[in-house]
């Protein structure tokens, strides 16, 4: 029995869509109930927060899990990442109020307030401009802190651009580019190694 961990929200449903072309099957019941932990007859799948995916697999609940490479890159956590699955495609940028420039922005003197979920990537990010900051650490809709005066910049995933465009904001620079990644437990790697190929079998010519 392989136990996996999965995303919920958007990215649950790129992950249903994903093992529809593949021999893993999804149980439909993972989308349309509340359970968090549904099996079939060879699978456990749990389904968590996207950033605690992570550590249900680092801490071996999970031999494998599925997550963005923002959370990988923002977190460092002790798993192996196996295959870029291609889904849930993204892009990590920092972004501010519509109708400012940069320019403005950074020459205006004193710290530069930056809103984000993802402290540590925009700790480097700026750290590299050699721009001082203060990280403002949301845990969601980061879009409403320019608007507010609560940030003067943010730094967060743009997936379609609807969210940016309808808060009035626009992309300063692109960070990094994301896509769903397959992790493994290391442990699990020797341990269940034929159940994982059997596995990365399954779902082969998907990524
Ligand atoms: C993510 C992200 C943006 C939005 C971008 O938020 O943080 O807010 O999606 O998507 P778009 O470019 O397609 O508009 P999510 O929906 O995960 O909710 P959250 O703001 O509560 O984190």
């Amino acid at each position: 029995m392989l136990a996996v961990v999965l995303p919920s929200g958007r990215l649950l449903e790129d992950c249903a869509k994903f093992f529809e072309n593949t021999r893993v099957s999804f149980p439909k019941e993972i989308l349309e109930s509340r359970k968090l932990s549904i099996s079939t007859k060879d699978i456990k799948f749990f389904i968590c927060k996207p950033k605690d995916v992570p550590i249900y697999v680092e801490y071996g609940v999970a031999d494998l899990g599925i997550v963005g490479k923002d959370i990988l890159l923002e977190q460092s956590p002790s798993v192996y990442e196996l295959v870029d699955l291609g889904i849930g495609r993204c892009r990590l940028v920092a972004a501010l109020p519509a109708e400012k420039n940069s320019e403005d922005i950074l020459s205006r003197g004193g710290i530069l307030r930056v809103a984000t979920k993802y402290p540590r990537i925009t700790r480097e990010f700026f750290s590299k401009k050699g721009i001082s900051i203060e990280i403002l650490y949301l845990s969601g809709s980061i879009e409403l802190a320019p608007a507010t005066g609560l940030a003067d910049i943010i730094v967060d995933i743009v997936s379609t651009g609807r969210t940016l465009k309808e808060n009035n904001l626009k992309i300063w620079e692109e960070i990094v580019p994301s896509t769903a990644r397959l992790i493994a437990n290391k442990a699990s790697l020797h341990i269940k190694v034929k159940e994982i190929k059997d596995f990365l079998e399954r779902i082969k010519g998907e990524f």
